[in-house]
């Protein structure tokens, strides 16, 4: 009976012993190479004060204690070197599969606000950048160098297991990793990963953006010689111009999409004459991965094939009418994603057992993206405290209709986090003159 209890207390102990290895040689992995960020949880939280019960995230930290037999270690190469995964990784393996239903709320794993670190970016000349704000909370939260996008070569097994760790769109829990690796590696790698440079005319450096949601508050707003005056227009989703260039512009330099969002709003907004998605000389297009449906999308469209899953049948390709080329697409990574959910839109639905179906709209990660990537930032037809007052989208000319509050999405929260960005000389936030006072309090 002791001999025996003596063995169990023994394997105990080596297992306790052999996790603890494990665990620090992989934490080391996560932590000690170049091109990571470590911090503890911060948060640039969408009011001055706590109001209406938007407070910190109430951490609990929990260290990833599943099978980390399967991770061996390996000293992570730099991606520019895809071939040493081969070899050196042969003998890791994808952590088992974790279920978003075990999570009553958001998990936060040690390394939840561990984000990779870009090597090539931009830096920014311009006196007046956002960059250069005295808001020293933002400046505390903002990550410059965050990596923005996700393409072929980044995703080695290592790598699969700590995104894996996430629901998506943030990183890979429940996806298999075959299925989404196949997809990732066709994903170009942009020659450069600077989205925008600062165009010739620019004196003062600066790299001026509008950022262009579909808020009905655009309507008659005659907005559209100002936002065509920027060195370049981020659009998303129904990104209708024709017919609505006086209050919105007609001209699109980033096209921010889903699949769903790009193929959807073709179907739903074809009524106001939305035809086809923007198709501007000079366009970039981002994708935002949401989900599993996104990698069946890119498959297709990266393979000028029918995509399989949601989209069978549907050749991704034939939406952008002749206009698609690799060296202008870019698809965003989900640590970009997951540091916007963290660092600026931790909605309270994290706290509750609806966590996995919450994320930041597709303006968010747009507006997001354009403040990581221009100097000044000016968003228009983004939602207001006064919505109400305006259709949901401003195509909606003769019929007001009221804005749908998507359970995926926090509202409120975006509503205050606009405002605040804009209180805090971020960006500006085009609000109807008439409601200038009651906006900015
Ligand atoms: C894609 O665009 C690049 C840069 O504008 C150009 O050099 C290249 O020829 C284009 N490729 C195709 C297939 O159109
Ligand atoms: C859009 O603006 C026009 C002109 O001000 C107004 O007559 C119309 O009612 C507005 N449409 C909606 C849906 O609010
Ligand atoms: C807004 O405030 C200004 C100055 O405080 C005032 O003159 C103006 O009447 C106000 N406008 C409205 C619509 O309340």
């Amino acid at each position: 009976m002791q001999k025996a209890l003596g063995l169990v207390g023994l394997v105990f102990t080596c297992c306790m012993l052999l996790y603890v290895v494990l665990w620090i040689n992989l934490h080391e992995k996560w932590t000690g190479i170049k091109g990571i960020v470590v911090s503890s949880g911060i948060l640039w939280e969408a009011t001055h004060k706590h109001i209406d019960g938007h407070t910190l995230i109430n951490k609990t930290i929990i260290t990833s204690a599943l099978d980390l037999s399967s991770f061996r270690t390996t000293s992570l190469s730099k991606e520019e070197n895809p071939s040493y995964s081969t070899e050196l990784e042969a003998s890791i393996t994808p952590i088992p599969v974790l279920y978003k239903k075990n999570f009553m709320k958001l998990p936060e794993w040690e390394f939840e606000d561990v984000y990779l670190q870009d090597h090539q970016t931009r830096i920014t000349t311009c006196p007046k950048s956002l960059h250069n704000t005295k808001d020293p909370k933002f400046r505390e939260v903002v990550l410059p160098n965050i990596q923005l996008w996700l393409y072929r070569g980044q995703l080695s097994i290592t790598e699969w297991n700590r995104l894996a760790h996430f629901n998506n769109p943030f990183g890979f829990m429940e996806y298999n990793y075959n299925e989404i690796k196949v997809v990732v590696d066709l994903i170009p790698k942009p020659k450069s990963s600077i989205l925008l440079t600062v165009p010739g005319s620019a004196k003062d450096g600066c790299i001026r953006c509008a950022v262009v949601g579909c808020g009905g508050i655009l309507n008659n707003s005659k907005m559209g010689k100002e936002i065509d005056s920027h060195d370049y227009v981020f659009r998303v989703n129904g990104a209708l111009t024709k017919g609505f260039e006086k209050d919105v512009g007609s001209k699109t330099s980033v096209y921010v999409h889903t699949a769903y969002s790009l193929y959807a709003s073709l179907q739903r907004f074809r009524q106001y004459g939305y035809d086809r998605i923007p198709q501007d000389k000079g366009i970039k297009y981002v994708m935002i991965p949401e989900g599993l449906r996104d990698f069946q999308w890119l498959q297709g469209l990266l393979q000028g094939k029918e995509a399989t899953g949601s989209f069978k049948g549907v050749r991704p390709l034939k939406f952008f009418n002749g206009h698609f080329n690799e060296s202008i697409f870019y698809v965003l990574h989900p640590d970009f994603l997951r540091y916007i959910r963290n660092r600026f839109m931790a909605s309270n639905q994290l706290q509750d057992n609806t966590w996995a179906m919450y994320r930041p709209t597709n303006g968010a990660f747009a507006l997001f993206l354009a403040i990581h990537t221009c100097d000044i930032v000016d968003a228009y037809g983004y939602i207001t405290k006064d919505h109400h007052k305006y259709s949901n989208y401003y195509f909606e000319r003769f019929k007001k209709t009221n804005v749908i509050f998507y359970t995926n999405h926090d509202y409120g929260l975006e509503i205050k986090m606009w405002n605040k960005l804009h209180n805090t000389g971020i960006i500006s936030l085009y609000q109807r003159q008439e409601n200038l006072n009651t906006t900015k309090t």
